[in-house]
């Protein structure tokens, strides 16, 4: 709603004083991921042609620009600051992907609020997070940012961070305001190639990618940034049915959207028309601000006064249409920088000595070191973890005692100096003392090790011979008790315009893994990685495998704790496939006439290739799938009743006990079949899930309510017509602690 402030405003303001609130620059302070330059940000706002500026690493420089502003705007119109807040600022949490993971709205909602804390501290107001695209081909680098594959964990997670991070008061001086991002099926890519098309069902575009979408608005989030690719032919910063019709008019949101990086500028590459075209397109669209292309601030004043037409894009505006549309998208800033103070106070967030004293704090070091307990995924366990007290261990990989790497990928303010390695963190828990060797490259080809130093060098290529790195190791194994090696991605192999084509262990790495299980000493893996890779080979010949993902600041500190005992508590997010070609590969899968199991011999669905011992529609570790230290039996789920009817609220309920001899955790997880509706519908669905905590011995009872708009799906020939319907028969739920180890129980709900 407009306030009395900023209606008064908007009637001061001239057309050209509107126009440059919709301006969006980068400081150039950080790294830069498009071909635009940074613009001339000091000339903008001299002349009051500047709405935001991301990217600032500092509050002296937050507050150096704020006063440029203030001094450039006739009517005092303060600046927000922005900036990508991933996983963490100053102190960096374990990657989304990694997050997802721990399955745990407190654990999102602490690495939420402290990031928010650390970055508001810094003057920073706006954070471009949480990234809820849904990721289900591990080819896509992205994933490494994502919440994985499932619609309800990421609507979870969507929910929790955004109350992190908001809060209840975006005045407050630890809060800044959530950008859900990007808006709509960016990590639908075709192939898992960055930036490339989607081709979406109705169904798939509503039911499962704005579902998140869905949830985080409703959670109060106060900004989306639209994403870079075409959904169904259309491109997001021009999709006014998604934006306006969806996301506006079903889901609600009456906040700030924002483009990507370039991303107006780049609807004529998608081949919509040139700059005045794309400019028209994606304000009508909904499209607020324009990040970095300056297309609105240089064509939206002839627009303003001549309107378009373009006959070669089938368009004709008007001008008052453009104008209008100003006035909208103009209120839009004028509101969000109301909702964060800065009319009453415009530098209210500019305290240096805070900032000093709240990144990197104690305090907030200990929730990053937490976080990597709860979503760190114990893959393999022979009995080889945790590691016996007075092991010699022999730590062996390019990434053991690197802190180039620990950070992972959008971790702009993360400091590399603060973060722990492997080495330290392991050899402070350990009594005898580490050796460390190399043992091989990260990568042995100097093309793609160019390529992947692009953020500064992470890939360091030894002048030493391969098979002398590896000998090398071989006599640190022999001479250990256990070897622990760190393999996987370097920190830019994932992330951004990552995306690759093989999800294969790097080769100089694969070589080493053999080498060192030849040995014959006990061979634990740590996976440093952002995308799930295809570990079929190296989880054979390894005791142990332990998913690290990037764990961040704390990563040497929180692994060690695992390596040496502590509950690994962390699960899968995304399907983890046993070979690249098997991918895209997810839980939810959908029946086929000819199943995989059922069918007979070769002709059903899956691969001549693959053998019957890995499912092809659940890869080599299933969603969900994480082991413990300790060993949990689940009984089959039972229901108070079994005939239902409308409105009733089915309640399910599963008996979990802990039959090891550690306390330890596991994560209950509720899916729910339809087998009979009126579209193909998914094998399962993750509808509920539950971490709980026992002690050796201890029974728990985990109940879980559903009601009928629980089992609704939805349905519709395009997205705007979706929708959510139930049919009333037989579902079936089924509990246990991954997508793949369940037992049933089923109802029959009538209407
Ligand atoms: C491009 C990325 O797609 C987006 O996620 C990020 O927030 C912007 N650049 C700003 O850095």
């Amino acid at each position: 709603m407009t306030t009395d402030r900023i209606a008064a405003l908007m009637a001061r303001m001239t057309l050209a004083e509107k126009i440059g609130q919709l301006n969006l620059l980068s400081a150039g302070e950080g790294p830069e991921t498009g071909s635009a330059a940074v613009g001339n940000i000091r000339g903008r706002l001299e002349k009051g042609r500047l709405g935001a500026i991301f990217g600032t690493k500092s509050v002296v420089s937050v507050r150096a620009w704020q006063e440029l502003a203030l001094a450039g705007s006739r009517h005092a119109i303060p600046l927000f600051f922005a900036e990508d807040v991933i996983h963490g600022h100053r102190t960096v949490f374990p990657l989304p992907i990694a997050l997802a993971g721990a399955f745990s709205p407190a654990v999102w909602e602490a690495t939420a609020r402290v990031a928010a804390r650390e970055a508001a501290a810094e003057g920073i107001k706006q954070v471009y997070a949480p990234m809820i695209d849904i990721a289900r081909d591990p080819r896509w680098g992205r994933v490494a940012e994502s919440p994985g594959e499932d619609p309800y964990l990421a609507s979870r997670y969507a929910e929790a961070t955004v109350r992190g991070l908001e809060g209840d008061d975006l005045t407050r001086p630890d809060t800044v305001v959530a950008c859900l991002k990007h808006f709509l099926a960016y990590g639908a890519a075709v192939g898992g190639r960055d930036y490339d098309n989607a081709s979406l069902s109705a169904e798939e575009l509503i039911g499962v990618y704005a579902e998140p979408f869905r949830a985080g608005v409703a959670a109060g989030a106060g900004s989306v940034m639209a994403a870079f690719n075409a959904v169904n032919k259309r491109p997001m910063h021009a999709h006014r049915p998604l934006i306006e019709g969806w996301l506006r008019g079903k889901a609600g949101f009456d906040g700030l959207l924002v483009a990507d990086y370039t991303g107006i500028a780049e609807l004529s590459a998608h081949g919509l028309g040139d700059g005045a075209t794309v400019t028209a397109l994606a304000l009508l669209a909904g499209v607020d601000m324009d990040m970095i292309g300056e297309n609105y601030l240089h064509h939206l004043p002839r627009l303003a006064v001549e309107g378009l037409d373009a006959p070669e894009a089938g368009l004709s505006i008007a001008a008052g249409d453009i104008c209008a549309a100003v006035d909208r998208a103009c209120t839009r800033v004028l509101t969000l920088k109301e909702r964060l103070g800065l009319f009453d106070d415009p530098f209210r967030y500019c305290d240096e000595a805070r900032a000093t004293t709240t990144a990197l704090s104690p305090e907030h070091r200990r929730v990053a070191r937490d976080a990597i307990a709860e979503s760190t995924v114990l893959l393999k366990n022979d009995g080889v973890l945790p590691l016996r007290t007075g092991a010699r261990v022999a730590l062996v990989g390019a990434m053991a005692d690197d802190r180039t790497n620990v950070l992972g990928t959008w971790a702009v303010s993360g400091d590399q100096a603060a973060a722990v390695t492997f080495r330290e963190g392991l050899q402070a828990h350990l009594e005898e003392p580490l050796t460390c060797v190399k043992g091989a490259d990260i990568v042995d080809d100097p093309e793609l090790a160019h390529r992947l130093n692009v953020h500064g060098q992470t890939v360091f290529l030894d002048d030493r011979p391969a098979a002398l790195m590896v000998e090398e190791a071989v006599a640190a194994a022999r001479a250990a008790d256990v070897v622990v090696a760190v393999v996987g991605e370097a920190r830019e192999y994932s992330g951004e315009c990552s995306s690759r084509t093989d999800l294969d262990l790097p080769p100089p790495q694969q070589r080493l893994v053999e080498a060192l299980a030849a040995t014959g000493t006990p061979l634990v893996l740590v996976v440093q990685t952002g995308r799930p890779l295809a570990l079929e080979r190296e989880t054979a010949l390894a005791s142990a495998v332990v998913l690290a993902w990037f764990a961040g600041t704390e990563a040497g500190n929180g692994i060690a704790d695992v390596l040496t005992g502590t509950e690994p508590g962390g699960r899968l997010a995304i399907t983890f496939p046993a070979r690249t070609g098997q991918v895209p590969v997810l839980y939810a899968a959908e029946p086929t006439g000819r199943p995989y199991p059922g069918h007979f011999e070769k002709f059903k669905t899956g691969y001549v290739d693959l053998p019957d011992t890995i499912p092809p529609a659940t890869g080599l570790f299933p969603f969900g799938f994480g082991l413990s230290y300790t060993t949990f039996d689940y009984a089959a789920p039972t229901v108070e009743r079994d005939r239902l009817a409308g409105d009733d609220t089915a309640r399910v309920r599963v008996v979990v006990t802990n039959t090891g001899v550690r306390r330890g955790s596991t994560v209950v997880q509720l899916y729910v079949s339809d087998p009979v509706a009126r579209i193909t519908r998914p094998m399962i669905e993750l509808k509920g899930f539950k971490k709980i905590v026992l002690d050796p011995g201890e029974t728990r009872e985990v109940a879980f309510s559903l009601t009928r708009r629980d089992l609704a799906y939805a349905i519709g020939e395009e997205p705007l017509a979706v929708e959510w319907v139930w049919d009333p028969g037989v579902f079936v739920f089924r509990t246990g602690p991954n997508a793949r180890d369940l037992q049933s129980v089923a109802v029959h709900w009538d209407g």
